[in-house]
């Protein structure tokens, strides 16, 4: 395990600002630190790809260059485009450009980007094919977030270093059909245990969780709290305060911390704390380690980076609204249907969704347009299952069991983690054009090995 020596800088991707551009994806060895390196993709030859900043209600144009020499297809993971806009595992391309045209006719919010072909996402997202897209407007800045040099993206990913410090993607036979890729090695934004110089203040963190199957449970040393302002889709309507948050595979959290509430210290981790995954995590973790695996099991603790504090300045603190945002959710009384969605994991089947694997031209689910659905994952399996749906933005309504909801579900969201034995329910209106999408568990080797179905809106 690689200990937390906090040498690193805090990297913070270039943005793109324009409504007009190109990505490009190609090869590239990638340093991320003096003694690790990737033989991986970049987008615009940056790992994490380019943050994505635009405002809302623009059209954007976006030409993706594939030359990466394996078939790819981009997906806006939260963002309701067109079928032929997102990114859909049947439209990939071997070579040559892809072209995007969509409007943002959605919420502002901390949105993201990476490949979607079929068995081979999880290698590419994990090669360095990912990035933030903030979609932002004059509403969200009147609130007076903290925004510059106040306002910091975090991408959290972990990864498995070997003995030479290279990046290796292995998994085996159990890490594809149980746990899920566990690395090692925690990165944020690209590198491994970094720092970051903070005034005494507040700041506005967008953490995404782009790992492929590791679940966190942020929470902050000497028990700093934190507000929890947003999620997958946008603001919360209203601000929660809490000290840890669990964040599984393709969700996002938009908080505030107030780093002069640190006390007699002028630093402070984030840090990972231990949580439970019920029924199985445990043994699950022991199978990895039998299998000679240093990464710490689901559900470990450890760190992830330092904020150095600098006592002498201190930026504004924020007054926030009691309202932070407006949000009319789907009552179940107009729900025009309720949808089990059954996840399993047998030796011979693999991962499966109501018993079938994904086949690339079988619908599995359909849904007529504008209808209200409840949709309710039941998780019949012994691993945590994080499920996204495409082309929408769902409201959790509650989840079986003793957990309850946590402060992102208050929020709209478009992935939502369902553990072991599980129920969780969630309601969503279905307004996106007619056409195929997909849905999936975005733990990346289960989505790999077939946990994933197509949705057509009718
Ligand atoms: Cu972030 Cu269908 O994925
Ligand atoms: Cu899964």
């Amino acid at each position: 395990v690689s200990v937390g020596k906090f040498i690193n800088k805090l990297p913070l991707p270039g943005e793109i600002n324009n409504t007009s551009f190109e990505l490009t994806a190609s090869p590239a060895d990638i340093e991320l630190s003096d003694d690790i390196t990737l033989a991986g993709f970049q987008f615009n030859g940056s790992v994490p790809g380019p943050t994505i900043r635009q405002t809302k209600g623009s059209e954007v144009d976006i030409q993706f260059n594939n030359g990466i020499g394996q078939d790819s297809i981009i997906h806006w993971h939260g963002l309701i485009v067109p079928p032929e806009m997102d990114g859909h595992p049947k439209d990939v391309i071997a070579i040559g450009s892809y072209d995007y045209r969509f409007s943002l006719n959605q919420r502002t919010g901390t949105y993201w980007y990476h490949p979607h072909p079929h068995r081979i996402t999880g290698e590419q997202v994990y090669r360095g094919l990912a990035g933030f897209f903030i979609i932002e407007d004059e509403e969200e800045k009147a609130l007076n977030l903290p925004r510059g040099k106040y306002e910091l993206p975090l991408l959290i990913q972990d990864r498995k270093v070997n003995d030479n410090g290279q990046v290796v993607y292995d998994p085996s036979m159990p890490e594809r059909m149980m746990t899920g890729f566990l690395g090692d090695t925690i990165l944020v934004n690209g590198v491994p245990a970094p720092f970051h110089e903070v005034e005494a203040g507040t700041y506005r963190l967008r953490i995404l969780n782009g790992s492929n199957a590791r679940i966190y449970n942020l929470a902050f040393e000497h028990d700093l709290p934190f507000t929890v302002i947003g999620t997958d889709g946008g603001l919360l309507p209203e601000a929660i305060e809490t000290d840890e948050l669990l964040m599984a595979p393709g969700e996002r959290a938009d908080l505030l911390v107030d780093f002069s509430k640190v006390k007699n210290q002028n630093r402070v981790q984030l840090v990972s704390k231990p949580f439970d995954v019920p029924g199985g995590g445990g043994m699950m973790g022991g199978m990895q380690n039998m299998m000679g695996s240093d990464a710490p099991e689901q559900g470990g603790g450890f760190s992830l980076m330092e904020f150095r504090i600098d006592g002498a300045s201190s930026s504004k603190s924020v007054d926030l609204p009691n309202k932070l945002s407006e949000s009319t959710f789907p009552k179940e009384a107009d729900a025009n249907r309720s949808r089990p969605i059954r996840l399993a994991m047998e030796m011979m089947t693999g991962h499966t969704i109501n018993g079938r694997q994904f086949e690339m031209e079988r619908v599995d689910e359909r849904v007529p347009q504008g209808d209200t659905e409840i949709w309710e994952f039941i998780n019949n399996s012994n691993v945590p299952h994080p499920m996204h749906v495409h082309a929408v933005q769902f409201k959790v309504l509650d989840r079986s069991g003793a957990r309850g909801l946590i402060p992102t579900e208050t929020g709209w969201k478009d992935t939502v983690l369902v553990m072991p034995g599980e129920t969780v329910r969630v309601i969503m209106k279905f307004d996106a054009e007619k056409g195929m999408y997909v849905f999936h568990c975005h733990n990346l080797e289960h989505e790999d090995n077939g946990m994933m179905a197509n949705l057509e809106i009718i």
